[in-house]
């Protein structure tokens, strides 16, 4: 392919879909299990109900479907895809990968399907690693899915984080696309990622193959992942506003991870963001881990408030720690 002086590759989204669970875990029933109240859950995160995963619906289940429905909205099929990753803490089997099994479900033939493993932060480092790909010119179609049934690592009688998380999957689907090299190209225009393993301690999961050989329960201080939390979320997405000479004025939405609401207050707060800007889900499905951020995004763009042309902010932050930001044209 011959481009013209200037030319880039960008990773434009083409498809979006979501998936998640039929039941439903409402504060009220959770009253019913644990020494909790609505009003507490409410009040300290914003989150009003969860969905579970059905007994036989694994993490797999849930990415298939959402694959299927971005796929759709894309006008393709698994065969057209040639990069398949899946960001999950989740997976249904220590291996092979849930991507993999995606990759066989959706039909997809040919190319490279993996996980990708930044729990919380996952989807972002997905959509980054995609964007790699896509814009180096080894590939040409991306399906980019955050799955989680976190559900099955939380310990029921901590209602210190048992309440905060739910199960779902979001899919994306990206095209590279020949663009201008300005911050009017439409496409991912900016991504940045960031990491610190001194965090350990602080939010993790207390198994594992290696060391327990169980998959483990969440184990979570949450006070201090709140304290680091806006910190760290308002910094990467300055990086991401520098990176563009672009500022929160020029935001037409801010879609960060779903997982407590006064931390996404706080920090869009912390970077002049208007509220209005603000895509706010996790009421509605609480922390669904690497899901959230595209369970948010095929929210507003269903409801028609992303449209084309639009410029949106993503974040999000995780266990590790692992944060990272990416600047989207729609
Ligand atoms: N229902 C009722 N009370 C609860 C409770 C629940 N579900 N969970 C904890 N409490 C109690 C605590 O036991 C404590 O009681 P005590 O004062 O008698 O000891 C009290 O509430 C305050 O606990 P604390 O942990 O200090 O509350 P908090 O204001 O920090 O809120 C979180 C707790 C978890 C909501 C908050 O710290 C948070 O959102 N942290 C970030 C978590 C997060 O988003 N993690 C994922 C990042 S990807």
């Amino acid at each position: 392919m011959t481009r013209p002086q200037n030319a880039v590759l960008r990773s434009v989204v083409i498809g979006l879909g979501s998936y998640l669970p039929k039941r439903i875990l409402s504060n009220a029933d959770l009253e019913k299990m644990l020494d909790t109240s609505d009003a507490w859950i409410t009040q300290r995160t914003g989150i009003k109900l969860r969905h579970i995963a059905a007994d036989d619906e694994r993490t797999s289940t849930l990415a298939t479907h959402a694959a299927r429905a971005a796929l759709a909205e894309a006008g393709l099929e698994g065969k057209d895809i040639d990069l398949l990753i899946v960001a999950t803490t989740t997976p249904d089997y220590t291996f092979p990968s849930v991507a993999t099994q995606v990759q066989a479900a959706i039909g997809m033939t040919g190319g490279v399907a993996f996980d990708l493993q930044a729990v919380c932060s996952g989807f972002i480092f997905a959509l980054t690693t995609a964007d790699k790909f896509l814009t180096a010119g080894s590939h040409k179609r991306a399906l980019v899915i955050g799955a989680e049934i976190f559900s099955r690592l939380l310990d029921w009688k901590d209602r210190g984080t048992c309440v905060l998380f739910g199960d779902g999957a979001a899919a994306m689907v990206l095209e590279a696309q020949p663009g201008g090299g300005t911050t009017a190209d439409r496409g991912v225009l900016t991504a940045h990622l960031r990491s610190d393993g001194r965090h350990f301690s602080k939010l993790y999961v207390d198994g594992g193959p290696s060391s327990t050989q169980t998959a483990g329960h969440i184990r979570m201080e949450g006070r201090e992942v709140f304290k680091l939390a806006v910190t760290m979320i308002t910094d990467v997405v300055e990086a991401a506003f520098a990176a563009t000479g672009t500022t929160a004025e020029d935001l037409d939405w801010f879609v960060p991870h779903q997982a407590n609401a006064r931390i996404i207050d706080a920090s869009a707060e912390k970077l002049n963001i208007a509220p209005q800007k603000v895509v706010k889900t996790v009421a509605f499905h609480g922390n669904t881990s690497a899901a959230s951020v595209p369970l948010a995004l095929a929210a507003a763009r269903a409801d028609g408030r992303i449209k084309p042309g639009d410029l949106v902010m993503l974040e999000a932050m995780g266990g590790g720690f692992t944060w990272g930001a990416a600047l989207v044209r729609w």
